[in-house]
């Protein structure tokens, strides 16, 4: 399945627009009211990254998880252009497969439009829902 996202991502790399979602602006309000300073984040699914690269204009620190690698490619180059390349690790993993991180490593786990593909609920619910309270 990444190959048709990728396939989008070179058809129209610009598909969902550079401005932050309205849910990454009421998850950024939130993460701000944690008790660290730069929350870290992982962004499931982050596509090219306008989420990611707006919580990452915000101090926070951004791991951006896509199993497309040419959403990602894209990702680094904005965040290189935008000078936020140290803000920004792009991870390429299919959230299918158990995440390759320690617990307690992220402040936050944010997802915007990936639940909603064709995922069993238990392809997600073993590892994500397990490892992060939901809001
Ligand atoms: C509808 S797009 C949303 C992108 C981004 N969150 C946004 O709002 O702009 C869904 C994203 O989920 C990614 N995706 C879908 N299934 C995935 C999977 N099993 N593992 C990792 N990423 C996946 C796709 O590559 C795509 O970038």
């Amino acid at each position: 399945m990444h190959e048709h996202w990728d396939g989008a991502f070179t058809t129209k790399p610009d598909r969902f627009g550079s401005e932050p979602s309205v849910s990454a602006k009421v998850a950024a309000e939130a993460f701000a009211r944690l008790p660290v300073p730069h929350p870290d984040v992982l962004d499931l699914g982050s596509g090219t990254g306008r989420d990611a690269l707006f919580f990452a204009r915000r101090g926070m620190q951004v791991v951006a998880l896509d199993f497309s690698g040419v959403a990602l490619d894209s990702l680094k180059r904005a965040a290189r252009s935008a000078g936020l390349s140290r803000a920004i690790q792009t991870l390429r993993h299919d959230v299918r497969e158990p995440l390759p991180f320690p617990d307690s490593t992220f402040d936050a786990c944010y997802a915007h439009m990936l639940y909603c593909m064709d995922f069993a609920l238990d392809e997600l619910a073993a590892e994500i829902f397990s490892r992060f309270e939901t809001t």
